[in-house]
């Protein structure tokens, strides 16, 4: 049976809309063995929630080199090193000490601490946005995203544009089904630049800041170098895309409701917040979590031998239609339980919090913007990608 094909992800019409795949996925092939990515793809509910908790599968995502020339094989090689080594490629001891490094820097009193600053750069991009037609995802959701990242990392605001190269191109690398040589070319350059910066700038910036929300991340200059950058890398990429990934997304929703109820919102603060978490569980930013095996294990009936890749499909969890109602409708504060946006178990999202924060006080600014307005959607663009949603235009019409 060959319910999953990988190529049918990189299409166009996939891109804008996967959850068919993934719901043919559940009903035909709920644990798909598929040779093209050398995976397993798991997408129920059920199961994915039970791997996550699973303390034998190892993060490290296993070899996905895929065919290489001789030639491309060591740079291939040296990029997969790197970012095998960030905590949320990598097993305990490793990632829990990378984890406990940070973890102090992302307690509930913290994430709200920036709900100020927060909407404070919202505000101000949205006053930049004038009548007429305008990309909402390139001139509000991205920057928000990228600027409060930055600011949560120590990262001065003179830098930003700097960083976020940085960033794109490190997750480039990891957005393909097999290892691509260019891409790993370019990750090693930004890795280089990277590594630089965080020693020249950042860790100097952390030391003499008098900033109580920074603080806690002074543990990173205590890392040797190469824990440093692993550690700081990935709080920089695991922050940018997924947080303008899921501000479009819940943008996307409320412009799609008529005026009052998106009045309603604004005056309500549990709305907003229910509105935030089911833009999460309806579309993920991440939709897959991967994992290898190190013993075998029996899924679904299915014996995996160890030292295979598995790929959780949180995407496709978060839409089961065993565990919700009507899983393909957008309905805050729904029964069902938690979505697995931000993963579960061990490598649960750090920032789960703090991304809930910054998106809460994102849409109040934009609901504020919108407010007695007409505004409207106008197109929706959406790049193919693998494993990610990705949003380059949102066009609305004020
Ligand atoms: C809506 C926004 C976000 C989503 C949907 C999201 C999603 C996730 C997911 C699914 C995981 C677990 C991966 C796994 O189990 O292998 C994760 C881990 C992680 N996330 Fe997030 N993330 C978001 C925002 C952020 C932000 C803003 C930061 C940092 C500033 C961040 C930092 C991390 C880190 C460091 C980990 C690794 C934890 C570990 O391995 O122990 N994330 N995130």
């Amino acid at each position: 049976m060959h319910v999953f094909d990988p190529e049918i992800l990189l299409t166009e019409k996939t891109a804008l809309d996967p959850y068919p795949v993934f719901a043919r996925m559940r009903a035909l092939d709920p644990v798909h063995w598929n040779e093209p990515t050398n995976s397993w793809y798991v997408p129920t509910y059920g199961d994915v929630a039970r791997l996550l908790l699973e303390e034998s599968l190892s993060a490290c995502p296993g070899d996905y080199t895929g065919p290489q020339r001789d030639e491309d094989r060591p740079e291939v090689e040296e990029a997969m090193a790197f970012f095998n080594s960030w905590m949320v490629f990598s097993d305990p001891p490793h990632q829990t000490r990378l984890r406990e490094t940070v973890a102090p820097a992302f307690p509930r009193r913290s994430a709200e601490a920036w709900a100020g600053h927060v909407r404070r750069t919202a505000r101000e991009l949205l006053d930049a946005v004038g009548e007429g037609e305008t990309d909402l995802f390139g001139a509000f959701a991205a920057p928000l995203a990228v600027r409060l990242t930055c600011a949560v990392l120590g990262v001065p605001e003179q830098d930003v544009q700097l960083v976020q190269d940085w960033s794109s191109r490190l997750i480039g690398f990891l957005s393909t089904p097999t290892a691509d040589p260019v891409r790993a070319r370019i990750a090693l350059q930004a890795r280089d630049d990277l590594r630089k910066y965080l020693q020249d700038t950042v860790i100097p910036g952390l030391r003499a800041t008098d900033d109580e929300r920074l603080i806690p991340l002074r543990g990173i200059a205590e890392l040797n170098p190469e824990d440093a950058l692993a550690l700081f890398a990935q709080l920089l990429t695991g922050g940018i895309d997924p947080v303008a990934s899921a501000l479009a997304t819940t943008a996307d929703v409320l412009l799609r409701w008529d005026p009052a109820a998106r009045a309603e919102a604004l005056a309500r603060r549990e709305l907003l917040e229910a509105v935030v978490e089911e833009a999460l569980r309806y579309d993920a930013p991440f939709h897959f979590v991967p994992r290898s095996t190190t013993v075998p294990l029996e899924i679904g009936g299915r014996k995996v031998p160890a030292g295979w890749r598995l790929v959780l499909v949180i995407a496709s969890a978060n839409r089961d239609e065993a565990v919700y109602e009507g899983p393909d409708a957008f309905r805050p504060g729904r029964s069902g339980p938690r979505h697995l946006s931000f993963g579960l178990g061990r490598h649960y999202c750090l920032a789960g919090l703090l991304s809930r924060v910054i998106l809460r006080e994102g849409v109040l600014a934009l609901l504020e913007r919108l407010d007695g307005t007409e505004a409207r959607p106008l197109a929706t663009v959406r790049t193919p990608a693998f494993g990610v949603t990705t949003w380059p235009r949102l066009m609305i019409a004020f």
